[in-house]
This record gives C-alpha cells, structure tokens and sequence, in this order.
C-alpha cells in the first residue's frame, strides 16, 4: 500500500524526524502564501480544527481566527461545542458524514484521532500526526501553499500500527470547511462528446453526493468543481475551486450541515474489501488541490492554469511550443494504407502540421474496433515493409511522428488474449458488462505490466516515436483480481507503466485519452502533456465543452482540433473559418481527410494555423478569461501578463434575439493605457451588413486606438454576422 509521490515522501521524511514540544494549550499553526491562508489548531492530544482556509486575511492570527470562529451553544445540542477535526471521524461527534470510516473486523470503528505532534517545514508546509491510540491508527495530514498561487495541497495518510488488518472504507484527503456564503455548487458533468459541462446546484441542508467509479476520471462526474456565492460570476465575488488529482475511482461530496456548516470532501471510492491495512502498512490518499478566488471563477481558473504550468507541467514540454497536430482517426478510421497515409502527411505539412499522429488500426490484426487490441506489433497485412516509409517521410516533411496505444485493453480476439485469458479483470461470478468489445487488462500482475512496456518500448526505440495518444476506452465496471476489488492498485500500476517509460525514453511526449477526456487530472498530468479534451469536434459545441474545461486545465494542454466540414458526431455542417477559430484556443490540430477539402478551406486552414503559430504564446503563457457572454454567443481571451498584448475569441453560435448582438466588453486590459484594436480573423469581413463597424473602424486594417477603459467599460460593438463565426481581437498597448 505504500504509494506516496514525492509529495508525500517528503512529508514522509518529516514527519519521522523530530517534533515540535507538544503543549498543552491551544497549538496554533499558520500558513500564508500567494494570497491563501490556512489556520489550524492543533495541540497535543486534542483533535486536530482547520479553524480557517480561505483568502489571507491581514494581520489576522490563528488564535484570533479560533476566538472569533467559537461556538454558540444551542438547546438542543450537545453540551459542548463540537469542533470537528480534519477527519471529521465518528468519535467527534459531528452529526454530518465522517471523513474516514473503517473497522478491525468489526471493532475500532468509532475513530478519535488525537495530535501526537505537528511540524512546520521551512514555513512552507504543515504536517500533522494524530493517533487513536485505542483503535490504534495513525493519521499523517499534510498541507502544503503555492507561494504563487494560493493553491492549497492537502492529503492524509493512514497507518495501521495495531496488530491485526484495519479495513478502510472511505478515507477523504481532508475534511474541508468552506465559507458559509458559498451557496452555489458548479458541478462538471456530461457524458461522452459532452465533457465538462457546468450544472449548477443551490447547496441545501444535507449532502450533494457525485461517485465515479468507471475507473477513469470519467466523462460523467469530473473530480473537481467550484463552490461559488450567490452573486459570484466570471469576474468577481468570492469562489473555491477544487480538484481531486487522482485518475481512478473517486467520490466528492458537499454537505451542509443542520447548524450551517459546510464540509467538502473528496477521496478515492473504495470497492468493498479493496482497502486492508496489513500491520504496519499505510494508505496514501490523493492530493486535493484546493484554491480560493476573490475575483469570481476566473481568478480560479487562472491559479490552476498557472499551478500547473509551474508546478506539474514537465520541464521539457514547458517551454516548447505546443505543435501543431495532424490525427488520422477522423480521416480515414481503421483504413490505414501506406499511400493514403503518405498523402495525408504531405498535405498536413503543407497547411502547417508539426506532428503527424497516426491512430488506432495500425496493429495485429485490428481492422474494427473488435479485433486486436493487446498485439502491439505492426500489421503485416496493412504495412508489409513496417512503418518505416510513413515515419521517414513523416520526419522528412518536418514533422513528428505521433503513434496511438490502447495499452491497458485487450480484445478477446486478440493474440494477447488467446494466450493469457486470465490477463484480465474482473469479479468472480461475475459478467463483465460488454463495452467497445473489449475487456480491461489486470495491470496488478507484473507480467502484465512488463509485457506492456517491452511491446511499448520496443516500437519507440525501433521508430523513434516522439508521441503516444495513451487511449482508455471502456469503463471498468468490477476490476477484481485474486477476488479482491483492485481499481487503487491498477490505477497505481498504470502510474506506474507510464514512469517507466518516461524514464526509458525521455524525450516521449503523451496524451491522456480516454474516448476524449474521460481521464483528466493532474495525476495522470504528472506523467502527460495533453488531454484530448473530446471526441466532439463539432466547433460549436467545442467552445462549451473548452470554455468548461478551461476551468481545471490550461489551453496548452487542452487538445483542439479543425474536424471534418459535416462533424460525424452530430452531423452539423460547419464552414472551415468557424472550425478553425475554434480549435485555435487549446493545443491545436486537425483531424479530417484533407483530400475532401476544397482549395479555398485549405487555405483558410493553412492560415488559421499560421496565426496560431504567430499568437501560440499568448494563448499559452497568457492570463485566460473567459467573460461573461450573451446568450448564444462565447467571449474568452488571454491577456499578457504585462498587459501590453491581449487576444480575444468571440464565437457566435446563435442568431440573436435583439437586432444586434450585445456589445463585447475586453477585460484583464490597463485602462490606463491605449491599445490598438484589430480584428484579426476571420481574413474577410464576417459582416452581414454595412456599414460595419469593421470598415468604419478599419478593423481589418491598421485598426483603431482605444483606451483600455473604453474597451473594458464601454466595450466593442460585434459586426452581424451569421451564426458560426468565429472573431478574434487582437490588442496591442501603446507605449
Ligand atoms: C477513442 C479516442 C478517439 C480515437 C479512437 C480510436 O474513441 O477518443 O480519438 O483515438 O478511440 O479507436
């Protein structure tokens, strides 16, 4: 069970080292840093309150932040105040749901955990130890700031330090409190080709429960959302953001409790039995990434952007240019063939691809999506010669070579399975649920493993693959393995398999896929570097499903690409400017049969990707907004972090009500200085009618100087433009 990343290693390390005198009196422990703070109580042999997390409060100490955080005593209520702990574990007493349940067969299930010792590391992070000393169980709690963000990590581990097994059944990274005012909860959810869509809950008197348990972050219940008040929006008011980095099973819950209490938790969902703590052992929950806001959802998704790209982002892709992608799948499917393919990779390169990925169907005998998976080696029947000739000319026309991987499936038409039935997951007594023809393999057997990566590894050394798309494509629904519920050890293992190979081959960049982003999180991020965000190419619902992805992820990661002109998910006929201007916010690439492709979209496409080539850098490293928009309609931008440059995309998706669209009001700009305001797609002017304030302001052309106060407070009227444009707006600050 031992699993900890370095995070907790070095909490690990700490925490054995020696501890601060416990006292008597109220302990309390402070930590400040970009903007957060975090106040807890925690002196030895009481349980351990989070008296505060939240925005840094001047001044404010942690034992006047317990002064004013006392209770009232109510009739009717205990004759103490019950103060909860970070577990908020049965024997405290609060009425609401425990942090931790478990049990010693039985015994040892009214959990007390008490403060052995506390430590502070470099005044950067808090580790707390507790003890039941009675049910004999520890508990490691471990907070650590972001110095540049605020972005609060937290996590628990558990250790068994009786005698006998400890069975755990639900252990959260903490028990969160979160101010009283946040009464709106923004849940992610939606379905596949429908990722991250927002619903919104008012918080009620008792618990708003979301549990995954696919085996992937899933497309249905993303391990994160914000906690809002009722008049926070894009811009303003206060907001709690949090995010789950775990890629398996998970449960988050908001309760309020009945004295007005709130508590967020979120943990790994545990199958009956999966977690035994032999003597000795410990578990080691995810990390709950948490941050507060005080400038409404965008102050929240500008932390985790650049909480990622300073923090999780691996070095070697951090400061590369995201390439620009070529992917086969919606070109030609599982009809692979040399010349088609060498085609395709010559057209690609002459629009601007930098990244030639081939997809599924390349190997054994995978010809539909039934036949094939688990034998990774080059079909002999489609490619006689190998891959050599594409890969050669791949690289000849300037571009990396990309390969598509489904390592943790297997068909049972499949070599790998004829050989290994027993390979697999599952439940005894069980019927595996069909899905996609395909069955999960059983990544807790090393042999498993091992023949993954010698398969993997082989063919990136044998082509010098550059990029795998790491594809997932079916839930799991009961991962059993020697009888006993495995999704934490498998999805450990998966970790795993992708660190080896990371290690093995240090230049190979990855995709997390997951039939598009049904594993998305800044777990799998740690060892990835780029989300197919969706399956959905469809432009316009792209600009919801990015516009909510953007919440949790930066736009560098967020793979977006031009799809063919009729979208084959929803059958929507789209012109290529609107195709183009909506993939050109993310990671950007393509994914449709060129050769169908007029000469005038070719050349549209050959000039979107330049201008995201040109501008890759301020969508990239730039502060993202995404602003509040009219109905029908999706205003997002990113503004340099010196402001002296901004990029704005204002996509319109419906016709509009009034006569004309409603204004487009910039922010994130300085009012202080001018800015020369251009519009720099589409090429032509979108209007449907004139005059335009694109010829009367000369838009296209050398553009019109405004003060940053003008374009944030008076804003910016849009051309008319037919539905399925796509406008962006180019702002340069005068010195
Ligand atoms: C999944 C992915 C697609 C594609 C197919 C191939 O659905 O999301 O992008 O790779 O698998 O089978």
């Amino acid at each position: 069970m031992r699993d900890e990343p370095d995070f907790e290693e070095s909490c690990e390390e700490s925490l054995s080292g020696p501890f601060e005198d416990s006292e008597s009196k109220p302990h309390h422990l402070e930590l400040r840093a970009g903007g957060a703070l975090l106040a807890i109580e925690a002196s030895a042999g009481m349980r351990p309150v989070l008296i505060y997390a939240g925005p840094d409060i001047s001044g404010i100490t942690g034992e006047e932040l317990a002064l004013l955080a006392t209770r009232q005593h109510a009739p009717g209520t205990p004759s103490i105040p019950l103060r909860g702990s970070l577990l908020n574990e049965i024997g405290t007493g609060i009425s609401g749901p425990s942090g931790i349940t478990g049990h010693r067969e039985g015994q040892d299930w009214a959990l007390d955990l008490r403060v052995v010792s506390t430590k502070m590391v470099n005044g950067k992070s808090i580790h707390v130890r507790c003890e039941d000393k009675k049910a004999r169980i520890g508990t490691n709690h471990v907070f650590e700031i972001d110095a540049s963000t605020g972005m609060l990590r937290s996590s628990t581990s558990v250790d068994n330090i009786g005698d006998a097994p400890f069975q755990i059944d639900w252990c959260a990274a903490l028990c969160l409190p979160f101010d009283q005012r946040l009464e709106r909860f923004l849940s992610f959810t939606g379905r596949w080709a429908q990722e991250f869509q927002i619903e919104e809950v008012a918080l009620f008197n008792g618990s708003i429960v979301r549990e995954n348990k696919s085996g992937r972050t899933s497309h249905d219940v993303f391990p994160g959302g914000i906690l809002a008040c009722r008049d926070t929006t894009e811009q303003s008011g206060l907001a709690l953001g949090f995010h789950l980095a775990w890629s398996g099973n998970h449960k988050l819950r908001v309760d309020r409790h009945s004295d007005g209490r709130g508590f967020l938790q979120l943990g790994e969902l545990l199958f009956p039995g999966e977690l035994r703590l032999e003597a000795g052992e410990r578990y080691q929950t995810p990390q709950l990434l948490s941050v507060w806001s005080q400038n409404g959802t965008n102050g929240i998704a500008q932390a985790f952007h650049r909480f990622f790209n300073d923090t999780v982002a691996d070095p070697r892709t951090r400061n590369k240019p995201r390439p620009v992608h070529f992917n086969t799948w919606e070109a030609v499917y599982f009809d692979h063939d040399e010349d088609t393919l060498i085609e395709l990779a010559k057209s690609a390169a002459s629009v601007g691809a930098e990244r030639f990925v081939l997809d599924d169907g390349w190997f054994g005998g995978r010809r539909n999506d039934a036949t094939g998976l688990g034998d990774w080696w080059v079909s002999e029947d489609v490619f006689p010669n190998g891959l050599h000739q594409l890969v050669k000319t791949v690289r000849e026309l300037g571009m990396e070579f990309g390969l598509w991987f489904e390592p943790e499936m297997v068909n049972p038409d499949s070599d790998l399975y004829r050989t290994h039935p027993d390979w697999v997951l599952g439940a005894d007594s069980v019927e595996i649920v069909p899905f996609r023809g395909q069955l999960t393999l059983d990544l807790t057997k090393k042999e498993v493993v091992t023949y993954l990566f010698e398969k993997i590894s082989k063919l990136v050394n044998e082509y010098g693959i550059d990029y795998i798309k790491w594809d997932m494509n079916r839930d799991t629904h009961h991962p059993g393995s020697e009888g006993k519920g495995a999704m934490h050890r498998q999805t450990m293992a998966v970790y795993g398999l992708l660190d080896r190979l990371r290690e093995k081959h240090p230049a190979l960049e990855i995709e997390s896929c997951s039939s598009g982003g049904g594993r998305a999180d800044y777990r799998i991020l740690e060892r990835t570097d780029r989300i197919w965000t969706s399956d959905n190419n469809d432009a316009r619902e792209r600009q919801i499903i990015q516009r909510g992805a953007a919440h949790f992820f930066p736009l560098r990661i967020l793979g977006s690409h031009v799809g063919p002109r009729r979208c084959h998910i929803t059958g929507r006929e789209l012109p290529m400017a609107f195709r183009v201007g909506s993939a050109v916010f993310g990671s950007m690439g393509m994914e449709l049969d060129l050769r169908d492709e007029s000469e005038e979209d070719l050349a549209i496409l050959k000039a979107g990707i330049a201008l995201y080539k040109k501008h890759r850098h301020l969508i990239h490293e730039g502060s993202y907004l995404a602003l509040p928009s009219a109905k029908g309609t999706n205003l997002v931008g990113c503004v340099a972090r010196d402001k002296q440059e901004a990029f704005f995309s204002y996509a319109k998706l419906e016709t509009d009500l009034a006569t004309l669209p409603q204004r487009i009001h910039f922010a994130g700009l300085d009012p202080a200085k001018d800015y020369q305001l251009r519009m720099i797609w589409p090429e032509t002017n979108p209007s449907i009618s004139s005059p335009s304030i694109v010829d009367q302001a000369d838009l296209q052309g050398k553009g019109v100087r405004i003060s940053g106060a003008a374009l944030v407070d008076f804003g910016v009227q849009p051309p008319l433009t037919f539905p399925d444009t796509c406008l962006f707006y180019h702002l340069r600050a005068f010195e």
